[in-house]
């Protein structure tokens, strides 16, 4: 049973546990991920590991509530407990000593983003970032990213923090005025990974992706994290969830994403929700 230290509201949608989880604590790199249950019976749901603590042995996962899965867990609190918690899961992100790198965290992709950019810090690599959400309130973990990056830019849908409209308008800028990245590091909602990836592919500038599609096992042998990334098939649970962001089939992505759509609705209803 993995303890429940903290937990905190970040949003109206979006929820921050830190959990009591030695043996994950003690071997997780950035970019890797769990996969936990919220109850026996429970669907297993995949999260990547938004920041770890080795002394203190606990994993932090922040998470959007979406859907039955992501209800219960949010039901939980503070002295509770999560039944399974297994993990690290996937390959650690591949974070060389490039001199500046541009991390993208659109909403949620954030959490993701956050333990990657913070390596790449550590590792004295000149980070900016972009962060992106729906209105001010769904910009997450901003005051983190401040106090390790270069420059951090915003962009909402209303304006409400840093430009109006999509991390790619301050993208697109950022790149017209000559700023120059080694690498990108975009973590989000698929369309916001492919638009970004829309901009930098025919600059042919290096760019990751971290993709989260359905997963069931986490061990390579169910299949349900299939991704197609240039022309190979690839499983998310194993050979990632971090990929070449340029040679990524997204538009595959998102069709299997969709794919269960209706059992979750189901799910709902059955819970009145
Ligand atoms: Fe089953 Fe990846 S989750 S193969």
């Amino acid at each position: 049973m993995y303890k429940i230290l903290k937990k905190e509201k970040l949003n109206e949608a979006v929820e921050l546990m830190v959990v009591h989880a030695p043996f994950v604590a003690r071997s997780c790199q950035p970019g890797q991920f769990i996969i936990l249950r919220a109850d026996e019976k429970g669907e297993r749901i995949p999260l990547t590991i938004a920041d770890y603590d080795r002394e203190k042995e606990t994993v932090t996962i922040i998470y959007q509530i979406v859907g039955y899965s992501t209800q219960l867990l949010s039901s939980k609190q503070e002295g509770d407990t999560i039944p399974d918690f297994v993990g690290p899961l996937g390959k650690p992100s591949d974070l060389k000593k490039h001199k500046r790198v541009l991390g993208i965290g659109g909403g949620v992709g954030a959490a993701p983003l956050y333990p990657q950019i913070r390596k790449l810090h550590e590792m004295g690599v000149a980070v900016d970032v972009i962060l992106g959400g729906r209105s001010k309130e769904f910009i997450i973990l901003d005051k983190e990213f401040e106090a390790i990056c270069d420059k951090v830019y915003y962009a909402t849908d209303d304006g409400t923090k840093g430009k109006k409209g999509f991390v790619t308008d301050v993208l697109n800028e950022l790149l017209n005025e000559g700023k120059e990245y080694d690498e990108i590091i975009a973590i989000g909602p698929l369309v916001m990974m492919k638009a970004v990836v829309g901009i930098t592919k025919p600059k042919n500038i290096k760019t990751a992706v971290s993709l989260n599609p359905i997963m069931i096992d986490g061990t390579g042998m169910c299949g349900g994290c299939r991704v197609t990334v240039g022309g190979e098939t690839k499983f998310a649970c194993v050979d990632g969830p971090d990929f070449d962001g340029l040679l990524v089939d997204f538009d595959e992505c998102m069709r299997r994403q969709g794919m269960y759509k209706e059992e979750e609705h189901s799910c709902r209803i059955g819970l009145g929700g």
